[in-house]
């Protein structure tokens, strides 16, 4: 669809991939290790997972490296559409290759989309925020608008009710603990976490709480106090709920970090808080436990907060980047 306008030379594609693909640096991580690279030719932009930003002890099947990646496809899918720009995405081209997750060809110019114009003034703003929220419900519309936004990307969104928050809570709480008597995954955890990060990776100290905060399920446990400030406030108020696909596997895994980052700017646009929690999917024995509370309608992928930020605290820190020519290579 020109609309009008010469069709879209092969220069003009791969500018505007390149700018997409540096915008999606500002997608989510696991321990924002920032695990993409993208590949950017003539018409197309191939995205690999980079093999010295894994967790392998922590993420041996790469399932959270892959999600991630799919948060930073998704990013690139919204930079393009708000940009004007049409594109087919095939995922895992090459079935002999596991590190080639994605390839995107620009086919043309797009009608400009106001959603995705929403969604892409949200990915400069998305953070995570690690501070206690208000005790202030969700607005009812919201669960059922994100269930369908996480169906667009075959996936699901369930919610959890009291008890099973109580279950996730066990779960993580028993993956925390599995995770710290294990001397690789604390040493990958050391490694990735804490510090003022000038690597341009990382949660840095001023992401991370100085003290625990009052929550319904355990946050993620970096080991050590950060510098974040935190109030006593509980989350009670929250909505815990469980992000699934309905296969377990790389595919799957790709989905659910598009699903993931859809979620993620709508809320940012909405005003509302997430915080990701994946420690309980990272422990096999805690991600069945994690499974049984979806009573067999798909596998658990991540489990997420939503809630009512406390905006009195203040704007939270944001975290480093690595630069473009890092991640983005033209062919
Ligand atoms: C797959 C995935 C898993 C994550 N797991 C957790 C978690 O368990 N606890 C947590 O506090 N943050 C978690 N995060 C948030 C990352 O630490 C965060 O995205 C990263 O540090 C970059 O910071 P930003 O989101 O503020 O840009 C996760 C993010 C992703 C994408």
């Amino acid at each position: 669809m020109s609309g009008g306008q010469p069709p879209l030379n092969d220069v003009a594609a791969a500018d505007r991939l390149a700018a997409a693909a540096a915008a999606a640096a500002q997608a989510p991580s696991i321990h924002n290790t920032q695990p993409w690279r993208w590949r950017i030719g003539s018409r197309t932009a191939d995205l690999y997972l980079e093999p010295s930003r894994l967790l392998p002890a922590t993420d041996p099947d790469r399932r959270l490296a892959t999600l991630s990646c799919g948060t930073a496809l998704h990013h690139v899918q919204v930079a393009l559409a708000a940009a004007g720009t049409a594109a087919e995405v095939q995922l895992l081209p090459q079935p002999d290759d596991s590190l080639h997750l994605a390839k995107i060809t620009v086919t043309d110019h797009a009608e400009p989309m106001p959603n995705a114009q929403r969604l892409r003034e949200a990915i400069d703003i998305r953070h995570t925020d690690r501070r206690p929220p208000q005790q202030q419900p969700l607005p009812a519309t919201v669960i059922p608008l994100l269930q369908t936004t996480a169906a667009n990307h075959l996936s699901g969104l369930q919610p959890l009710d009291r008890s099973k928050v109580l279950d996730l809570a066990a779960a993580v709480s028993q993956a925390q603990a599995d995770e710290t008597s294990d001397p690789a995954i604390r040493h990958e955890r050391d490694t990735w976490t804490g510090t003022d990060r000038r690597s341009g990776t990382g949660v840095p100290d001023a992401d991370i709480p100085t003290g625990p905060t009052s929550t319904a399920v355990p946050t993620r446990d970096f080991g050590h106090i950060g510098t974040l400030p935190v109030n006593e406030q509980h989350d009670d108020a929250a909505t815990y709920a469980i992000l699934y696909g309905f296969a377990d596997d790389p595919r799957a895994w790709l989905r659910a970090g598009q699903a993931l980052s859809d979620i993620w700017l709508a809320t940012t646009a909405m005003d509302i808080a997430l915080l990701p929690l994946s420690a309980a999917v990272e422990t096999p024995g805690t991600r069945q436990l994690v499974n049984r509370l979806l009573e067999h309608i798909g596998y658990a992928q991540i489990a997420v907060r939503l809630a009512m930020p406390d905006r009195a605290q203040g704007a939270a820190p944001r975290t480093p980047r690595l630069p473009a020519a890092e991640i983005i290579e033209r062919v």
